[in-house]
Formats: structure tokens, sequence, C-alpha cells
């Protein structure tokens, strides 16, 4: 059964470069929509830029240029960022845009109209680096005896007229979501987070600000913009052309999939289904949050000066080998680390060794001993079915992973898989058959160019430029790379590219001879 499928990424804040936390959901969302795409859905995959609220009004008062002219540059770098990454989303979408402005502020209407919002005057603490609220009992102890945010940011008394949204009307409702539908929020450690902070009770919201100008402004009072949380948050149905529901795009809602980091699990899992709910909208079907990146064992920031830029890492290493680092290398939804070392075991082991050499092996073999065209399918062996069968299952066991956003067990699934396609080449000895046995030493390697093309097609959504040029050397045209062609075996005779490294063992530079 095909159908459609909607997955969006945060959309990021224009007031710093991108880096490689930004870099990882995006490649995570881009996993979710190719891996779709190859499955027959339709697919619809957002990202974008948040650029408005007081952070970003500062940032560019900062750097001395209008707020304007800062966010096209730097929202232009978040473009870049994702294409240099090969994020294949379809639409990329700016909180400054007119469509957006119309999208938002008719969410806010439709808000009101319910009788959810109220004008009153907001008077507490506030986070501008979370561009967030807090209450007074979220506050933690922090340098110099003052009070912080629970996230470490500092935090400013502020007083001013605000309208509101009726959160707390919310609490039962939101409960009931996340007990009805235990697939709306994950990981499992999010989940019990939120919920035990939704049962704690729900302070209404303040969602409109006075002190500053950079936002849109409050449908009918134009002395208020709207809190950037309700801006944002909006995009992800701006973007589908709301509030037109004859729009093409208006049959993507509900949302399949909204991937955030976990400090923004908040606002998506709470304010985000309770917004929705009080304009009668349906709410997305599944929240999940992923985990924070360290770098060399220490948090990343300007002030420690190691803000890692993926594109830096990818000219380095090769977009591919970043991607694959980042969902391999900790199970999706917990906090990891980078280090150098540890991507560079990563390439060298699993994608020059493991996969690397069990297709050049095949490939050189194919070129010597059957003048690089592919043999015929004959005759199986049990041998020979076991790892064909491995290899047939696993776009249905990767969906299955990918539906509860296991990326890395489905990465763990398919290297299983490459384990054994070791052991099968190592065990039948093809290059020995040459000599004994050359009709099954062509079945053999005939076998191996099928399981090579099997696996290569589930890997193109992690690895899409890699696995481009493997499916090219296997023989595979653009056509017979889906899902559903795998059902039709490559025709026998067709003859191959002389095979070339998919992946080169990287070899730091200090290491080599001077
Ligand atoms: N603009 C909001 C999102 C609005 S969505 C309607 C925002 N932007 S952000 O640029 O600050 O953060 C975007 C994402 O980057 C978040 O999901 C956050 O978790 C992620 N990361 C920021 N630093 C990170 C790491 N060090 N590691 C992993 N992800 C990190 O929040």
């Amino acid at each position: 059964m095909t159908g459609r499928f909607y997955v969006t990424t945060p959309i990021y804040y224009v007031n710093g470069a991108p880096h490689i936390g930004h870099a990882y959901t995006s490649v995570a969302a881009d996993v979710m929509a190719r891996f779709h795409r190859l499955a027959g859905d339709e697919v619809f995959f957002l990202t974008g830029t948040d650029e408005h609220g007081q952070k970003v009004e500062q940032a560019a008062q900062a750097a001395g240029i209008d707020p304007k002219v800062f966010v096209d540059r730097v929202s232009a770098d978040f473009r870049n960022m994702a294409d240099a990454m090969a994020i294949s989303y379809d639409d990329f979408i700016r909180t400054t845009e007119p469509r957006h402005i119309t999208g938002a502020q008719a969410l806010w209407q439709k808000v009101a109209e319910s009788g959810a919002i109220y004008l009153g005057a907001y008077e507490g603490w506030y986070a501008l680096r979370d561009e967030c609220f807090y209450g007074e009992d979220e506050l933690i102890d922090g340098p110099e005896g003052k009070k912080v945010a629970p996230t470490g940011a500092p935090v400013d008394w502020v007083k001013e007229p605000s309208y509101f949204f009726k959160l707390s009307a919310f609490q039962d409702k939101l409960l009931e979501l996340y007990e009805s539908h235990p697939e709306f929020l994950g990981p499992n450690s999010t989940k019990r987070e939120i919920v035990s902070f939704v049962k704690q009770g729900l302070r209404d919201l303040s969602i409109s600000r006075t002190s500053f100008k950079w936002g849109i402004p409050v449908p009918g009072d134009e002395a208020h913009v709207m809190y950037v949380w309700f801006d944002a948050l909006a995009n992800y149905l701006s973007a589908l052309d709301y509030p037109n529901p004859d729009a093409p795009r208006a049959a993507f809602w509900p949302a399949n999939l909204h991937l955030v980091g976990k400090d923004i699990a908040r606002f998506h899992a709470i304010y985000w289904p309770a917004f929705l709910m009080a304009a009668d909208i349906e709410v997305p079907k599944k929240i999940f949050a992923n985990g924070w990146w360290t770098i060399e064992g220490q948090k990343m920031s300007k002030s420690l000066g190691n803000v890692v830029d993926p594109r830096d890492l990818a000219k380095e290493f090769g977009v591919d080998a970043v991607r694959f680092f980042l969902l391999r290398e900790v199970p999706f939804g917990g906090d990891s680390d980078l280090s150098r070392k540890s991507l560079i075991t990563r390439n060298n082991v699993e994608l020059a060794n493991d996969l690397g050499n069990l297709c050049q092996r095949t490939l050189s073999l194919v070129a010597r001993n059957c003048d690089g065209i592919i043999p015929e399918r004959r005759v199986l062996t049990e041998s020979d079915t076991h790892l064909l069968g491995q290899v047939s299952v696993l776009p249905e066991l990767m969906a299955a992973q990918l539906e509860r956003c296991a990326l890395t067990d489905a990465l763990e699934d398919v290297w299983k898989v490459i384990r054994a396609g070791n052991a099968y080449i190592d065990h039948q000895a093809p290059w020995a058959l040459r000599k004994t046995d050359v009709e099954r030493m062509k079945d053999v390697l005939r076998v191996l160019l099928d399981a090579l093309r099997g696996i290569a097609t589930v890997l193109q959504p992690f690895m899409p430029q890699s696995m481009d040029r493997m499916l090219t050397q296997l023989g595979v045209e653009d056509g017979e790379r889906t899902f559903a062609a795998l059902e039709t075996l490559i025709p026998a005779g067709r003859k191959l590219p002389a095979p070339q490294g998919i992946f080169p063992r990287y070899v730091e530079p200090t290491e080599e001879p001077s």
C-alpha cells in the first residue's frame, strides 16, 4: 500500500551559522523522505528557517545590518548547508515569506475564534536564548548565585501586555492524546518527561510581545507581534498553503512526522497539538526527538570555538560518510559524541572494509572472469537462497524500523546482511572456483551481484551519492532502483563498467610518509 508521507525538520533560527546539530535532524528527515519515495509513497519533505523574534533581531543589530538583509543572508547559508548535505527537501519555508505570514495569521484567527485567546499582561521569566517562558519553580541555581533556566540559559524578568493562549484548558486533552496514541511521541525518555511536565499542571501561555517589532503582527492588534513559537510552529501548515483547503498540498495534513531536537520537544508535543486542537485541526501523527551531539566530549559552543560546520566534514570525508556516521554512531534518539577518531573508524571498517571490499571483490572478479558481463541467474544452492532471502526482506524490515524512527537499527539490519555477504564470498571462494568449476563461479558471482543490488537499493536513503555510483557499477539502471523494482531481476548479459572503489579508506594526512 502506498500513501502520502509528510515529514518535517525544525525550522532553524537564523541568529547563527548552521552546524552539525542542524544537519543531524535534516539528514534523519531526509532518510525518511527518501525511503518513503523508494517505497512508492507521495512524499512532501519540508525544511526551512525561523526568522522572527527578539533573538534574531538582536543578532542583526549586533551585525549592524537591517534584519531583512541579515535573515536573507543566513537563510541562504542554511539552504546551502542542506544542499551540501544532499538533503532532498521538497520545499524550504522562510517565516518572513508572505505565504507564511498569511498562514500564521489565519491560524491565530482560528484559535482566537474558538475563544482560546485572551488579552492580559505577562509578568514573569523569559529566556531569550531559548525563546521560552519559564515558571519560577522551573529555574535552577546558576553561576554567581543567579537563577537560570533549566537549560542553563540566562533569564530576564519581563512585564508587558500580552495575549494569552488558554493552555491550561488543554491539559486533560493532551494527556488523553499521549495515552490513546502511544506512537504520537518518542522516544520514551522524552515522552516520560513531557507527560510528567503536563501532569504537573499547565499555565496559560503568553503568545504575543509588544517590546519589539521583528515578528508577525497579531491580526487586529498591530501593537503586538506573535510570540516566535506560535509563528514558527505554524510553518508546518503554511507550507501546505493553509488556510486554503483546496490547495493540492492540503492533502498532506496531518503531518506523518515532525522530527525535532530533544530541547524543543516541549513546544512540539505540548503547545503545537494544543494550538491545533483549539483551531479544530487534526494533530500530527508523530513527533520524535533526537538527542544532542557533543564534540570530542565537549559541549559545542561558540565560546569554546568548537562549533562544527557539517560542510567542512563533508569536504574532508565525503557527504555520505558523514551522513552514515551521524545515523550509525548511536541509537537514534540518544545523545552522542562526534570524534574524529570514531568517524574515521566507522568509515574505514564499515564502509571501506565491510561494504566497499565486498563490492570491489565481486566486481573485479566479474571483470576479470566474466568479461565484465552479468552472468545468468541459474540454479540456486541452499546458501545462495539463504543470502538472497536475507536481502529480500530488507525493505520490509527497514520500513518497520523507520516507522519507529529506529534509524540506527535499520542500518544494523543491513550490516548484518553485508557481514553475511562477506562470509558467503569467503566460504564460496569464487576465485578458487575459477580453476575448478567455472559455472559455479558464475552462479556465485551472480548471487553476489543480486545481493549487492538489494543492499545498495535499501541504502540509497542513507548514502544517496555513493549508492548511486554503486548501483551504476552493478549495472542497475535509473528506473530499476525502487523497492518495487527489486522484484525483477537485472537481465543477464549486461556489460558492467570498469570497477571503481566506492569508499576510499581514510588515512590521516600525518600518517603518510613525508
Ligand atoms: N527555531 C527553532 C525551531 C522551530 S521549529 C517550529 C529552533 N531552532 S534552532 O536552530 O535553535 O535549533 C534547531 C535544532 O537544532 C533543534 O532541533 C536542536 O535540537 C538542534 N540542535 C542544536 N544544537 C544541537 C546539538 N549540539 N546536537 C544536536 N542537535 C542540536 O530551536
